[in-house]
């Protein structure tokens, strides 16, 4: 059942192109130049009478979150927040008829994110939930249900659940956008034409294997690790962050790199493992210089950059190159390497991958 694979994670890992795959299939238009949701019936007055977006979800869904925030955003410019369900629920939020909801959940099932769901639809407004599980509360409760045939993921660490989380808020800031107008149609078809590029990018993504292995086991036996990084580069900073504190207990904080100054500089010291994302070609003359002062400090720095990249290999120790993509669509090749390093140090520990401790695969108590 674990098709070969020493466990779960890893398989789910590698099914990530496929997985990618499945969720674009079918939803973009036969000329490859728009996208096409014919599960949500939105007619042009619904997509234009939104005014704001709250996205609620836990853990890795939530990190997907904060990617659709800045995608939804930059397509759009509909304002949207991105909730903790354990917090949304109780906080009372500010919404109007014309907020909508967008729950996202792997399981369809987590307490919290189902107990928003609920009360926001007692309040009267529309929740969209992204699953992927067909038949789960959240795809039977929600008004919209997007869904992103990742398949099932069985180890408890999210992985492909994540990256098909992200194609669908791709799909769904495109889809907004060409209803609302609000980006030029040659734009909107050449990130759709990239999007079909990313089944063949992810696998290239996996070939970092090697490299994220041998830093693993260099690194297993640190208590503490850094991930840093400026834009959808700190989003994916958080997940990485989370996945490698979950399977390999090993301590980590992720950092907006230019927050590193303000109170946490102090922890960086000799031969603590940094993580660097630099794939915000905008922002990288800053991460840079973050790197340069993580570096001052002896810090090891393993940096994720473009495969055609000039700048960033020369202030740091290692480099992963990631095969290239729009800047816009980054996380998605920039998590499979973060994922594998997670993967090898749990392995390097002789931890449970599957299984870490004290988790369940899906959280339905608060
Ligand atoms: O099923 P959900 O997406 O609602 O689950 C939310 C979190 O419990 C989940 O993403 C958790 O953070 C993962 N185990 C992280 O790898």
């Amino acid at each position: 059942e674990k098709g070969g694979y020493e466990h779960f994670m890893l398989k789910e890992i590698h099914e990530q192109p496929k997985a990618i795959q499945d969720t674009l299939t079918g939803r973009i238009s036969e000329d490859g130049k728009h996208v096409v949701f014919n599960e949500l019936d939105w007619d042009q007055n619904y997509a234009n009478s939104i005014n704001q977006i709250h996205i609620v979800a836990c853990g890795t869904s939530w990190h997907a979150g904060l990617v659709g925030k800045a995608v939804i955003e930059k397509l759009t410019r509909i304002p949207v927040n991105v909730e903790i369900a354990s917090e949304y629920r109780y906080a009372d939020p500010i919404v109007s008829k014309d907020t909508l909801i967008v729950v996202i959940t792997q399981s369809g099932e987590t307490a919290d994110t189902m107990a928003a769901l609920r009360e926001m639809k007692k309040r009267g407004n529309r929740v969209l939930a992204i699953t992927n599980v067909v038949g789960s509360s959240a795809a039977r409760e929600a008004d919209d249900v997007l869904f992103t045939w990742a398949g099932p993921e069985i180890s408890v660490a999210s992985t492909k659940a994540y990256t098909t989380q992200l194609i669908v808020f791709y799909l769904f800031a495109l889809f907004l956008a060409e209803k609302r107008n609000t980006c030029d149609s040659q734009t909107i078809a050449d990130i759709v034409a990239a999007l079909r590029q990313l089944p063949e990018l992810a696998e290239k993504s996996l070939e970092s294997a090697p490299i994220v292995q041998q830093f693993a086991q260099q690194y297993a036996d640190k208590e503490d690790a850094f991930f840093i990084g400026r834009g959808l580069d700190f989003s994916v900073s958080l997940e990485g962050s989370l996945k490698l504190k979950e399977i390999s207990y090993i301590h980590a904080e992720a950092y907006a790199a230019g927050e590193l100054k303000h109170g946490t500089l102090a922890l960086i010291v000799e031969g603590i493992p940094v993580i660097a994302l630099a794939t915000q070609t905008h922002l990288l003359e800053k991460t840079i210089s973050n790197i340069v002062e993580v570096k001052a400090r002896d810090a090891f720095v393993l940096a994720l950059a473009w495969e055609d990249d000039t700048q960033v290999e020369s202030t740091v120790d290692e480099v992963i190159r990631l095969p290239r993509t729009l800047d816009f669509l980054a996380p998605v090749v920039t998590v499979i390497p973060l994922q594998l390093l997670a993967y090898y140090a749990s392995v390097a520990r002789g931890n449970d991958v599957d299984k870490p401790r004290n988790l369940a695969k899906s959280v339905t108590v608060e």
